[in-house]
């Protein structure tokens, strides 16, 4: 497996389609499942390891995010990763004059609670979609206004990728598998899966014919009793991301809480996950 630092050691190999996963680094089974799906889908994969500074707010955890560089090449190796690339903060951001923005997709959720976040994201995932030049990109559906934002962007300004987003993978209490959940104390990791369990519950409330409205001041109130601090939940239109009053087949619900210092978020379609 190789590894790169600067664009100028990077050439798309001829012919081969190319399989992209861009991270943060911590790796955990989520991102090496989307590894394996590349693996399966493309002659070469790629993935990319880089703390982005510029999706971080001020008060964020970007100087305590965890970084393990080794153990993360390590973890992508073992899943037959082709080549990886680890640039410095440097590299990416000779300056910061340039700024990706898609608008509308972003202004709600994530983009609420963390102002400057999403700009942050399309504009490391723009960069990187040109050094790498991949022919699919892979990410988790976890972070599904993530993914809604970057299916903008790719759509908006043409960017010859396929994007393919994978299903959220789950420790065996449900808890969904993401880098900060390192951050829970052992009785906080315990009482995390509630999140899940409360949304399988307001999903099973709605698919019976509840109102929207009832079961999510149902599931707020739930989510409130165990200790949770909420910042949203909502039934929404993954494409859009806005709130629906009515369930259609792709309709999602989405939360975000804060237990004790950490912020899951978490998110479940009527008919998976
Ligand atoms: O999902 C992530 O880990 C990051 O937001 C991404 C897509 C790698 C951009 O820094």
């Amino acid at each position: 497996m190789r590894v790169f630092r600067v664009p100028q050691e990077w050439r798309k190999p001829e012919g081969a389609r190319v399989g992209f996963v861009p991270t943060m680094g911590a790796l955990h089974e989520g991102h090496l499942s989307l590894m394996r799906q590349a693996r399966r889908e493309c002659a070469v994969v790629v993935a990319s390891i880089f703390v982005n500074p510029t999706q971080f707010g001020p008060n964020e955890d970007y100087e305590r995010y965890p970084r393990d560089e080794a153990e993360d090449l390590r973890l992508c190796e073992s899943v037959g990763v082709d080549a990886v690339f680890a640039p410095d903060v440097r590299t990416m951001y000779p300056r910061r004059t340039t700024v990706v923005a898609v608008r509308g997709v972003t202004e709600r959720w994530e983009g609420a609670f963390r102002p400057g976040h999403f700009d942050g994201v399309t504009t490391v995932v723009a960069k990187l979609f040109h050094i790498v030049q991949p022919d699919a990109a892979y990410f988790g559906l976890k972070d599904l206004q993530q993914c809604a934002v970057i299916r903008r962007m790719v759509e908006d300004l043409n960017f010859p990728v396929e994007l393919r987003f994978c299903a959220t993978v789950r420790e065996p209490d449900g808890l969904a598998m993401s880098s900060r959940n390192r951050y829970l104390t052992s009785e906080e990791r315990r009482r995390a899966s509630s999140l899940y369990r409360a949304l399988c519950e307001c999903r099973s409330e709605a698919a019976e014919g509840r109102s929207l409205a009832i079961t999510l001041d149902r599931v707020r109130m739930r989510l409130e009793q165990e200790g949770f601090a909420v910042d949203y939940v909502a039934w929404i239109d993954p494409q859009t991301m806005d709130p629906v009053d009515r369930l259609k087949e792709d309709s999602r619900l989405i939360a975000a809480v804060r237990l004790g210092g950490v912020r899951l978020i978490d998110n479940i379609g009527l008919h998976e996950d």
